[in-house]
């Protein structure tokens, strides 16, 4: 093919949508686009146990820039394995943990490797999702047919479950790839509860389907990590019971993200775990896991990855990003329910309820394409296209101006659907 026929693609809604508020000078701005956390003031935030990190890190005089290992950095990994799945005895089920170039290359990293390896069928997906795992899959996966599963039910702004379960037990069969939001889900803010993770699991073991947890905003839903990494804990000892050798799925895999819940988007850290069902040899899907890496990206970058074991492996840092978190997550809860009485303070504006039920950064407004471009281009606020906002654009100062604005294009372009 000739280069100069190669058709042009749009530009990433997301990324352009930053970049389109960044160029806009209006002084009542407001992005609530992009997936990150600001403070009070809409500024970046460099969480405090981050700043101690650095200067911890800053002293030590065996500071060096030598390449790490193709899988990473060793205490690393043992502190990020940890964190999701429990200090756990891991003999029964074995984990290979690989760092990699964050959530994304987490992402992709397990799509190559169970694409090669584990050859599913299909890859199922919720429908919604976070934007980015149809064009992983494409990617690192052409061969596995990509589905969806019905996840957010208009209506009743709720988890449709029913869809979700009769969806999996028609169309999956053994081996099927599910990616599952480990909590948070992107761009709903809406989990499913305990008991329906329990019925998910049970579910996946009968049906021997692959879970590939995609754990983005651990400690940073809740303010609680333990509390983030439940379904993923929980699939793991319903899957691979101890002392069980009833047939099951193959393993689960986790990839995990520390820009969110460290506030270290641009440093890329993150690790894939793949989790075996308890009497797999770990070499084969190591040394193939280590290949692809190597062709890759070689090996991992070292400074965000240092940065989070130092604050997992001493107990004064770790307190202290403990309280980060609790900042982080308790200003975005603040924010869900002063923009629900903000915009309830309208008449005919209709039931924002879910904006208090949801968890996490995003919630899913209900508003048409019309109204998002009317609250552009009248009110400098941005969103995406499909209603997503992200609550952390908003603060105080704000609030009520975002809820107004709100009140206004939809007198202007008429009521939310379902409102
Ligand atoms: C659901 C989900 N997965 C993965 C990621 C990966 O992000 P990163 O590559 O920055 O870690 C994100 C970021 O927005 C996300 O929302």
């Amino acid at each position: 093919m000739r280069l100069a026929d190669i058709p042009e693609v749009p530009r990433d809604e997301v990324f352009a949508l930053t970049a389109d508020f960044k160029a806009d000078d209006h002084p009542n701005k407001v992005s609530l686009g992009a997936g990150v956390y600001r403070d009070e003031n809409s500024q970046p935030w460099v969480l405090p146990s981050v700043k101690a990190a650095r200067e911890a890190l800053n002293k030590n005089r065996d500071w060096n820039h030598e390449y790490l290992p193709i899988h990473g950095l060793d205490d690393f990994l043992d502190v990020a394995r940890d964190l999701i799945l429990g200090r756990e005895d891991t003999s029964q089920s074995p984990v290979v943990s690989i760092q990699t170039i964050s959530g994304t290359g987490a992402n992709h990293l397990g799509a190559a490797f169970l694409a090669q390896r584990l050859k599913p069928r299909h890859v199922f997906i919720s429908s919604p999702t976070w934007g980015n795992h149809h064009l992983i899959w494409e990617f690192a996966a052409p061969d596995v047919v990509q589905k969806t599963y019905p996840y957010y039910h208009a209506p009743t702004r709720s988890l449709d479950f029913e869809g979700m379960m009769s969806t999996l037990e028609a169309e999956a069969v053994e081996d099927d790839v599910v990616i599952l939001h480990a909590c948070a889900h992107n761009p709903t803010g809406i989990d499913p509860t305990r008991e329906q993770w329990e019925a998910l699991a049970e579910l996946f073991k009968r049906k021997k389907l692959f879970a590939f947890f995609d754990s983005a905003y651990q400690g940073f839903a809740t303010g609680d990590v333990d509390a983030d990494a439940w379904a993923v804990r929980h699939f793991r000892h319903v899957l691979f019971p101890r002392d069980s050798t009833a047939e099951g799925p193959q393993g689960l895999c986790i990839a995990q993200s520390f820009s969110k819940n460290f506030g270290l988007y641009g440093e890329r850290v993150g690790a894939l775990h793949l989790v075996l069902a308890p009497g797999t040899p770990e070499p084969g899907p190591r040394t193939q896991l280590l290949r692809l890496v190597r062709g890759e990206i070689s090996n991992p970058p070292t400074f965000g990855g240092r940065i989070v074991q130092t604050i997992l492996s001493d107990p004064r840092l770790r307190a202290m990003w403990d309280r980060d978190l609790q900042t982080m997550s308790s200003r975005i809860k603040r924010m869900r329910s002063l923009l629900r009485q903000e915009i309830e303070k309208h008449p005919g504006v209709g039931d924002w309820s879910h904006l208090e039920s949801e968890i996490g950064m995003f919630t899913f407004t209900g508003l048409s394409p019309a109204h998002v471009l009317r609250l552009r281009k009248v009110h400098h606020i941005y969103l995406m296209m499909s209603g997503r906002a992200s609550i952390s654009g908003l603060n105080e100062k704000n609030v009520t101006y975002v809820a107004d604005a709100i009140f206004e294009v939809i007198k202007h372009e008429g009521s939310r659907q379902y409102s």
